[in-house]
């Protein structure tokens, strides 16, 4: 059984990483409260006392739109901190298994992003996931780097969010100007955790397949909930925001098997 220390387990991808990777391997995991991936003499002592054969690092500063104000702690934890980890992970010889994002593209392409695509983060938050991935990279550690998009499942997120709002609202202006890939944070585990068996190495993206707006995706999830209420269709102008979204952040997957479609992983948390 493989040896493995997951960090940032309470997040959403954290929870359902630590129910995917239980059982099967040799699992140690920390939340926040236990181990800040920041504090880099508790994750050197945990990690050489482990000897892990994998860190599985789903610890991130994932706020998009502090991380433009936020932006000293920002870089810490998804760069610094990720660099740290990487490290260590060299010099113990273990596997790093690192999350990132959809957002390292300035979604200027029409037709989404393969793996092998030039990043060029148009916010702080993609500048500070970008950093991390090159810190892995320059680290000579072993590695595969997950980027992922519009994640949902247990935890905060745009499902729970238009839930909440439905409820109090019969209309909902949202955004229909950005495109992206839903992912169900349970079917993202899963493809991990054949990553690791598969012992992978490189850059992957993974998503639910299929593409759709915000505005859609809100109109599928009032659907599936059974919930009368209307969307209404706006620019990404009429919602300023501190950070600016990429307009087409598809990934492309031209490596993995591909995941199943967004609609039927939304309906199964529905539900
Ligand atoms: N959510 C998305 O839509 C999305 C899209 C693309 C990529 N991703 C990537 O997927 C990964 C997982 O994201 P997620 O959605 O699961 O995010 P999340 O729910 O915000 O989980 C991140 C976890 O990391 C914790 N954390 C923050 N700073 C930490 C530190 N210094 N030390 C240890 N833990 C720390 C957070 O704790 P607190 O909440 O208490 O701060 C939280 O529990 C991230 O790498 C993210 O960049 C996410």
């Amino acid at each position: 059984m493989p040896k493995i220390i997951l960090t940032g387990s309470d997040g959403m991808l954290g929870k359902a990483l630590k129910k995917e990777l239980s059982g099967s391997s040799e699992l140690q995991s920390f939340s926040k409260n236990e181990l800040d991936i920041t504090d880099f003499v508790a994750v050197a002592e945990i990690l050489e006392a482990a000897q892990p054969d994998f860190v599985v690092n789903a610890a991130a500063f994932t706020k998009v739109d502090a991380a433009e104000t936020d932006q000293i702690l920002a870089e810490k934890v998804n760069s610094t901190a990720v660099g740290n980890l990487a490290r260590i992970c060299k010099k113990i010889g273990a596997k790093l298994i690192h999350f990132s994002t959809d957002y390292v593209f300035d979604g200027e392409n029409e037709n989404g992003f393969p793996e092998k695509d030039e990043p060029n983060p148009i916010n702080f938050y993609g500048k500070t996931k970008l950093e991390g991935e090159e810190a892995i990279r320059e680290s000579g550690c072993e590695f595969a780097i997950i980027r992922t998009s519009w994640l949902f499942g247990e935890g905060e997120n745009f499902v729970e969010k238009m839930l909440a709002l439905g409820k109090r609202n019969c209309e909902i202006k949202v955004v229909a100007d950005q495109i992206g890939c839903p992912t169900f944070s349970e079917d993202l585990a899963e493809a991990v955790k054949k990553i690791l068996i598969e012992n992978r190495s490189g850059i992957f993206h993974l998503t639910n397949l299929g593409k759709t707006s915000w505005a859609d995706f809100a109109r599928k999830i009032f659907g599936l909930a059974g919930m009368d209420v209307k969307v209404i269709p706006v620019a990404s102008e009429e919602f300023p925001t501190p950070a600016k979204r990429p307009r087409n952040s598809v990934l492309q997957n031209t490596k993995l098997p591909k995941m199943r479609s967004w609609e039927e992983a939304l309906a199964e948390f529905l539900h």
